[in-house]
Order: structure tokens, then sequence, then C-alpha cells
């Protein structure tokens, strides 16, 4: 079939396979060419196939020749019906490891469950034995807690007043002011439930309780901190309490693992264009505004260029890893440099509809976008007919 871009909002309804393969293809490109990272060979990344998942799959892949197992929550294809991009990421990044004779196994179902973990745990027991580097990057508007069957929902909210400021509509470049009502009754809790630590740490405990943690296992969650701009409704909102309960679960888990001399970290990444952070109120005027500094001063990143980072300079330098005061391992560091910051925070105030494609990267913003579901690569022809029914080789 001949797949074009269908947007809805902040999703496209389609995927291009060959895309999603390209974009794959670039990231490892880019590892390889960064030279071998002396990391971690066995790996698990919960939340593989997508934004800083997928590149941490890469980076210990094809920068450590790692064996990885990868967990992800993606929509299979059906004839005439594309798949969800992660999906064709998930397709392609485990051709090309099988290729370099990599292993490369992955899991399509709910991380949150019993049975997904006790599936990982029979793959780990039958094919490698232990794992020394557990990555958890999992964006998820909801989650059925096992233990109770609750559903619980997430939320983007304030806390406390209601939060207005200026937004963009990323499609047709439209600024305009929006509020957002505070969090009411439950949001908190039940965005803390989703969005925090307490499945990272079952997650640790089953693994632990089966002895597949090798001596020495590392654990990395991501989280954000963002500027001033963002904080009502991004750190001090309802998915900053989340993160403050992930952050707080990095010193539970290390805890936890000390008879195997494990550690836990957050790495604190830096803001861009996923599919979970499209979804944010405000966060893509924030983005637009962050790209074009970053880009004029050359020290843009995508998700690939930070985890190559975090791996390459902090969590596999052989040096002390550098963390902040409050523990957290921080590649956010170019995006809050107070330079940078103080350039935004002017440019926030004049952006217009008019202005901002001048002084925002809008461009840089929507292409992303399109990269994410697998369009607007270079080396892809997009008016050919594709395959939409695309496997995953180990599922
Ligand atoms: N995007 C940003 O700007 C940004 C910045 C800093 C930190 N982070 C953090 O990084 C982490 C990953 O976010 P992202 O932006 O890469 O998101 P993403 O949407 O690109 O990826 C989310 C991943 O989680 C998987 N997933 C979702 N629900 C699942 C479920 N129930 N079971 C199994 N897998 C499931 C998806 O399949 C996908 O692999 C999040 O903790 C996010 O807060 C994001």
């Amino acid at each position: 079939m001949i797949i074009e871009p269908r947007m809805r909002g902040f999703i496209c309804l389609t995927a291009h396979p060959d895309g999603c393969e390209q974009n794959v293809k670039n990231q490892i490109e880019y590892i390889k060419s960064k030279g071998v990272i002396n990391g971690a060979k066995k790996v698990l990344v919960i939340g593989a196939s997508t934004g800083f998942g997928l590149a941490s799959r890469i980076s210990s892949a094809f920068g450590s020749n790692a064996s990885t197992i990868g967990v992800f929550f993606e929509k299979p294809p059906s004839e005439g019906k594309t798949a969800s991009p992660g999906w064709y990421n998930s397709a392609a990044f485990e051709k090309e490891a099988h290729k370099a004779g990599l292993y490369a196994k992955s899991i399509n179902g709910d991380a949150f469950s019993d049975e997904v973990k006790k599936q990982v745990i029979d793959m780990i027991k039958a094919d490698l034995g232990q794992i020394d580097l557990v990555i958890y990057s999992l964006a998820s508007p909801v989650r059925m807690d096992p233990k109770t069957g609750v559903l619980h929902r997430s939320t983007l909210k304030p806390i406390g007043d209601k939060f207005t400021n200026k937004t963009v509509d990323f499609h047709s470049g439209k600024v305009s002011e929006i509020s957002i009502e505070p969090a009411q009754g439950d949001d908190i809790e039940n965005t803390v439930k989703v969005m925090g630590g307490e499945d990272w740490s079952m997650w640790m405990d089953a693994l632990k309780a089966e002895n597949l943690l090798a001596e020495g296992a590392t654990t990395v969650a991501y989280s954000y901190i963002g500027p001033s701009l963002t904080e009502a409704v991004y750190r001090k909102g309802t998915i900053g309490r989340a993160k403050d309960h992930l952050e707080a679960t990095a010193f539970t888990i290390t805890d936890s693992l000390a008879d195997i001399k494990g550690k836990a970290y957050v790495s604190v990444n830096k803001a861009l264009v996923t599919q979970a952070s499209s979804a944010i109120p405000v966060i893509p005027l924030y983005i637009s505004l962050l790209y074009k500094i970053m880009k004029e001063e050359g020290i843009h990143e995508g998700c690939i260029e930070q985890i190559q980072r975090l791996y390459a300079d902090r969590l596999f330098s052989g040096k002390e890893i550098a963390t902040d005061d409050k523990g957290r391992i921080r590649i956010d560091d170019w995006e809050m440099r107070p330079d940078v910051q103080e350039k935004i925070a002017k440019l926030w105030q004049e952006a217009t509809t008019e202005n901002l494609a001048e002084i925002g990267d809008l461009d840089g913003y929507r292409s992303d976008f399109h990269n994410l579901f697998g369009f607007g690569f270079n080396g892809v022809d997009y008016k050919a007919e594709a395959n939409e029914m695309v496997a995953v080789e180990s599922i």
C-alpha cells in the first residue's frame, strides 16, 4: 500500500515501515560512528520501541555489542492497516541486530502486568542467565495495578491553581493562550501510580527474587525537570509528583540491591519531541524555542545523541558517575545552561503566530514529529508501494 501521514492532533494514525527502518538505521550508524562503549553486555530495556528507550537499546547493542531484550506495547499491522511506529522500529532493530550477530528478542505486551514480567523472567532464564543493565523508559497514560486490578489514569495538570500560558498548535503554527484546570480528587495519586516508581521497583524486585541480576547490576530510569516556564504544568504539576516519586524510588532500589552491589539511577534527559512529550500542553512551544537556540549554539541533541552521551560520558566512562545534589545524572545540562534558558525566556515573551516560524524552530519540531512515524526521511520513496505487514523476527 502507499502510506501517507494521517495526522490527528498530537498523534499520527499511520506509520511508514521503511521510514521507521531508516530512522533505526540512522541511529545505528550514529552509534557506530562514535566508537565502542565499554558498557553492559546483557541489557533489558522496558519501553524499548520508541524515544529514549529505543535509543538505549540501539546504544547498548551497537555501542557495546550487548544482547538485548526489549519490552514494549505496540500495535502490530493488519492487512491495509499500518502498525504503530514502535512495532516497525523494533522490527528494524531486530533485523539489524540479528544481521550483526547480536542476540535480540522482544516482548510486546503490558509491562505493568505480572504476565509480561513472568515472560521476561522466563526469557532471561532460558537465554541470558543474568542481566547487568535494566533501562526503565515507559511513558504511558494508564496503568492497571496488577495487585488490585484498578486502572489508573495519569493527568498533566497543574497543582493548586489554574495555569494559563502560551502554547502552540505545531501543525498550524498558531500560538494561543491555554488554561489548564488544577488537579482534583485523585489526580495526583493516579499520576504517581502510572508514572512514578512503583512499577520500576516491582520489576527490580521480581528480577532479583529470581536471581536474574548480575553482581553490580545497574538500572536507570528517565526523568525530566525543565525550566520555570513549564514548571506549573510539568515539574510542579501532577507529572512532576510522579517524577519526584520515581527519583525517590532510585534510592530504595539501590538499598534493595546492596547485597549484589547493584545501583539504581535516574537520568534527567533533555526535552525532545516524542509521542509522550507532544501530548503535553505548553511543551511544544518551549521545545520549538529550545531547538532554535540549541541548534544555533551547536549543542542540539536528539534521543540517540543524548543516550550515547549518557552511556559514554556518564554510566560507562570508567570514572565516578557525576550526579547532582539529589543523586540524579544530568544530561539535560546543555538544555539548562543559563545562557540558553535566558534566551528562551526572552523569546517566550515575544512569540506569536506571526513570528514563531522565524524566532522558533517550528520546522524542526514538525520534522521530528513526522520522523517519529517514519515520515520525512531521505532515502525512502514515499510514493512507492510499501509492505505494511512487517514482522518482528522474535515475536
Ligand atoms: N520526551 C521527553 O522530552 C523526555 C525528557 C526527559 C525524560 N523523558 C522520560 O523518558 C521516558 C520515556 O519517554 P519517551 O519520551 O521516550 O516516550 P515514548 O512515548 O517515545 O516511549 C514510551 C515507550 O513505552 C512503551 N510503553 C508504554 N506503555 C507501555 C506498557 N503498558 N507496557 C509496555 N510498554 C509500554 C512504548 O511502547 C514505548 O516503547 C519517560 O519516563 C519520560 O518521562 C522524556
